[in-house]
């Protein structure tokens, strides 16, 4: 049973009293009393209408004016809902930061890629992508080390092993060479699998947005039955010219 604070009671049996006419009984006290008889806050437009009223009845003696005793009376927003309606705006940036997150990774490939890295790259390369045994990809690196989605494929098909220690790997700029250490995913992960995990690791790691265009079309190709990813790239002998070719259809 929810109990109903004093002060609302009182006031709803003044209201009541002013509606009926019928004046407070003898038990009612303070300042809610004196106000009893004079103009409901919502009717006081001005103090010259309420005037006449407060005439009718001479024996009450009204201190404030109208105008006074509905501001005194008036509620007033309590603490709790201040400091509540102070925290709004920085509940708003917070929700609407929640509702922008996932759209960017909810859709099939991303979020697919985005579980492979957690269980096949994070232990080397840091659960958000900042490095450890294996370089950072964060803050655009592994755009700069792959300018081309199809290198990146190939490379994590055939790992350092693949390219054989001391090559070059990578756009030429980077100047990259192969220190050993990259495992060859291209036993592990069918062909759907590894370019999910290039897709997500440049969509987020690499604020790619024709990464997240790309994902989008893959989603939209497999789902349409136009496309099966499910074959094991070939590390011995795929390039990333056959890899490019791939997403010809798609844009
Ligand atoms: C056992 C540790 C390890 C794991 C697991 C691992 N990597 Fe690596 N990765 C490395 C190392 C070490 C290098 C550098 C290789 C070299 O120099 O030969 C590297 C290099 C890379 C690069 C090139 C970065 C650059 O800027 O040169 C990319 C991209 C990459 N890894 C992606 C992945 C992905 C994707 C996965 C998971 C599917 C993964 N790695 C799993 C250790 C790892």
């Amino acid at each position: 049973m929810v109990e109903i604070p004093e002060h609302l009671l009182k006031r709803s049996k003044s209201a009541r009293e002013r509606m009926t006419g019928q004046t407070a009984s003898s038990d009612d006290s303070s300042e809610i009393d004196e106000s009893q008889n004079t103009t409901p806050a919502a009717e006081i437009d001005s103090p010259v209408e309420a005037s006449p009223q407060k005439s009718e009845e001479p024996v009450v003696v009204v201190e404030d004016a109208p105008y006074v005793t509905a501001a005194k009376t008036r509620n007033k927003i309590p603490w709790w809902a201040a400091s509540a309606l102070l925290c709004l705006p920085i509940w708003a940036v917070v929700y609407v930061g929640t509702l922008e997150r996932p759209s960017v990774e909810a859709t099939g490939v991303l979020q697919h890629g985005a579980e492979i890295y957690a269980q096949r790259c994070s232990s080397c390369h840091g659960a958000n992508g900042g490095g450890g045994a294996g370089y950072k990809l964060t803050d655009g690196e592994v755009m700069i080390t792959f300018p081309h989605m199809e290198d990146m494929v190939e490379w994590i098909t055939k790992g350092s092993d693949g390219f054989g220690v001391g090559n070059p790997y990578g756009s030429p700029e980077r100047g990259r060479i192969v220190a050993g250490g990259m495992p060859a995913f291209g036993d592990v992960l069918n062909a759907e699998e590894i370019i999910s995990v290039v897709l997500h690791e440049r969509a987020v790691f690499g604020n790619s947005e024709e990464a997240v265009i790309l994902a989008t079309e893959l989603d939209h190709t497999i789902e349409a039955g136009e496309m099966d990813l499910d074959m094991y790239f070939d590390a011995e002998t795929i390039t990333s010219s056959e890899i490019a070719e791939i997403f010809e259809d798609t844009h």
